[in-house]
């Protein structure tokens, strides 16, 4: 019954029906471990990883991961569907990142922070980056000025708790990417193109490969 209370829980239940018609809440952050194009051994962060949807998939590619969250009971939930990752307890926004990285993982984190942080994360992310190294980001794509567009901002604006959800919504994050000193390599619109996979890499005179 306890289960059935927790955080966890209702998050991976809440996901399954979000994204039910997009072909399930698993196959939408398959989209986004795909565009990685992982090797095996890479090394991985994943920040924000909540229930570990992403982590295990990453782990299923062969990756070595470390997951960060700011939850214990995501933790916990994580650690049950990917043992094989080293777990971190801490905020994304000061976590020490550790040595470099061939990838850095955002699923549907960014959309809780405010613009500053958004930035402070992915320049973190960035500096955290082995040569040839990218950035990986799920999260809700800029909304069409359209009729079934506002209909969505409104639904989304009241099941996601933080206000800062709007902000993507109007296509923010792109100049969040560039205030990290970031370009987009890949874009890819998923879950019915209410979710965007972006691949980041440091912009052309910043790059170190
Ligand atoms: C919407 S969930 C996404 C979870 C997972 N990445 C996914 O794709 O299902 C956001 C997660 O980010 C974590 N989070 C949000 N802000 C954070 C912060 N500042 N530091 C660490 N974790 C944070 C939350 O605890 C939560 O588990």
């Amino acid at each position: 019954m306890e289960r059935f209370r927790s955080v966890s829980f209702r998050y991976d239940v809440l996901n399954a029906a979000l994204f039910l018609s997009a072909g399930g809440s698993r196959r939408v952050r398959r989209h986004l471990v795909e565009a990685l194009s992982l090797r095996r051994g890479d090394r991985v962060v994943e920040l924000g990883c909540g229930t570990g949807q992403v982590t295990a998939a990453l782990i299923r590619r062969g990756a070595r991961v470390t997951a960060v969250d700011a939850l214990p009971e995501m933790l916990e939930a994580t650690r049950r569907r990917a043992p094989a990752a080293e777990l971190i307890l801490g905020d994304i926004t000061t976590a020490d990142l550790g040595p470099v990285v061939d990838r850095v993982v955002i699923s549907f984190v960014l959309h809780n922070l405010d613009s500053t942080q958004r930035a402070e994360v992915l320049k973190r992310a960035a500096d955290a980056l082995a040569p040839g190294g990218s950035i990986g980001v799920l999260d809700w794509a800029p909304t069409r000025p359209t009729r079934t567009g506002a209909l969505w901002r409104r639904c989304l604006s009241t099941f996601e708790p933080s206000t800062n959800v709007v902000e993507l919504l109007d296509g923010e994050l792109e100049r969040d990417v560039e205030a990290a000193g970031l370009e987009v390599a890949v874009r890819r619109r998923v879950a019915n193109r209410r979710a965007e996979v972006l691949i980041l890499m440091p912009d052309a005179g910043e790059r170190r490969d």
